[in-house]
């Protein structure tokens, strides 16, 4: 008998969509979920709430017909952002959260904040209103080792920031580390963490054993195999404070394959496929809807969508495209490595 898996739909919790002719070529492959958390740094980053609002529009209009994906949008915290404005912007309901990027730590993240102490009267306020601080936690002191900087991050930065400003909460997004699922549960629940598709299937392995693989570099980097098997459990254990958060970043394949290439992996198009592969092989099939439908939006105080969608498990792996083409340019889908059985219907 075909086996079959209806889930309510899910949502994407770190979603990077682009603009231009990128956004209108990625759209498409997101606008299957619920809602997705959109990511704000485009060049020049949302910083503002108009900017912001401005850009949902320019989403709304990529997306086809009908498609169901609200998009939750981000302001891109700055080292100038005025509390004001921010919690404006949520008040309004143009805004789900404020994205903190450590300057310097990843794809135009130049802008992004130099000091925290600079931006604490933005995190009291959010702290006030309960507004979302999604965390790209690495450090980027070039003194500590790239494999080392979400730890540090967690020591130096989060834990530091979460006793100044108590009720601050926080999302700490794409942990990479069994330090980042350690610290995740030590929270209440003002904490939680995202885990990305990629992160629950490669290890730094992927990357770098038997030639270097720039489809498999994303930042924070993959780590070693005992992180990955953490990530899996905390993934696949129902824990309402661990949810999906794709970090779908796609980027040319001329941005990618370069002496200096970009981080990101493109999983937009197979990312249910892949993730009800994962969680099978961990016989937690029954818990995968937790991790994609109903945890994050637990912690964002959403009500968990109402549709539903299924996946069928086929007998011979599912097809998807190797590259989608965006402005003329390819750009490489996330390869996990095994066959892809599972496919999702048609929503
Ligand atoms: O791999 C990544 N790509 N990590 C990030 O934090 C940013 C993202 C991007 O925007 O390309
Ligand atoms: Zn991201």
């Amino acid at each position: 008998m075909t086996q079959t898996l209806t889930l309510r739909r899910p949502d994407d919790w770190h979603l990077h969509l682009r603009d231009g002719a990128m956004l209108a070529a990625v759209a498409p492959h997101s606008a299957g979920f619920g809602r997705a958390i959109i990511m704000p740094n485009l060049v020049p980053p949302v910083v503002t709430g108009a900017q912001a609002a401005a850009y949902r529009d320019r989403i709304l209009a990529a997306l086809p017909e009908g498609a169901p994906l609200q998009p939750q949008m981000t302001l891109y915290l700055t080292d100038a952002t005025d509390p004001a404005d921010v919690v404006a912007a949520f008040k309004a309901g143009i805004i789900r959260a404020v994205k903190l990027y450590p300057a310097g730590a990843t794809t135009n993240s130049d802008s992004g904040v130099t000091d925290m102490d600079r931006v604490r009267p933005v995190l009291e306020a959010m702290a006030e209103h309960g507004i979302t601080m999604c965390v790209h936690g690495e450090v980027t002191d070039p003194a500590v080792d790239i494999f080392d900087r979400e730890a540090v991050f967690i020591d130096t930065v989060l834990d530091p920031i979460r006793r100044k400003v108590p009720g601050l909460r926080v999302v700490m997004e794409h942990i990479t580390t069994s330090d980042g699922v350690d610290y995740a549960r030590s929270g209440g629940d003002d904490l939680a963490a995202t885990i990305t598709t990629h992160h629950l299937v490669i290890n730094r392995n992927a990357i770098l054993a038997g030639g270097i693989r720039p489809h498999y570099y994303c930042l924070p980097v993959a780590k070693r195999e005992s992180h990955r098997l953490a990530l899996r459990q905390a993934a696949t254990s129902g824990e309402g404070r661990f949810f999906l958060g794709t970090d779908s970043a796609p980027h040319p394949d001329t941005a990618k394959l370069q002496a200096c290439g970009c981080a990101g992996c493109f999983t937009a198009p197979n990312t249910m496929s892949i993730l009800a592969q994962a969680f099978q092989d961990d016989n937690a099939l029954d818990r995968l809807e937790a991790f994609t439908s109903l945890n994050g939006a637990a912690f964002y105080r959403m009500a968990p969508s109402d549709d539903r969608i299924t996946l069928v498990r086929l007998d011979t792996p599912a097809p998807y495209p190797a590259t989608i083409s965006a402005g003329g340019e390819d750009v490489t889908v996330f390869d996990p490595g095994f066959p892809l059985y599972w496919h999702l219907e048609d929503v």
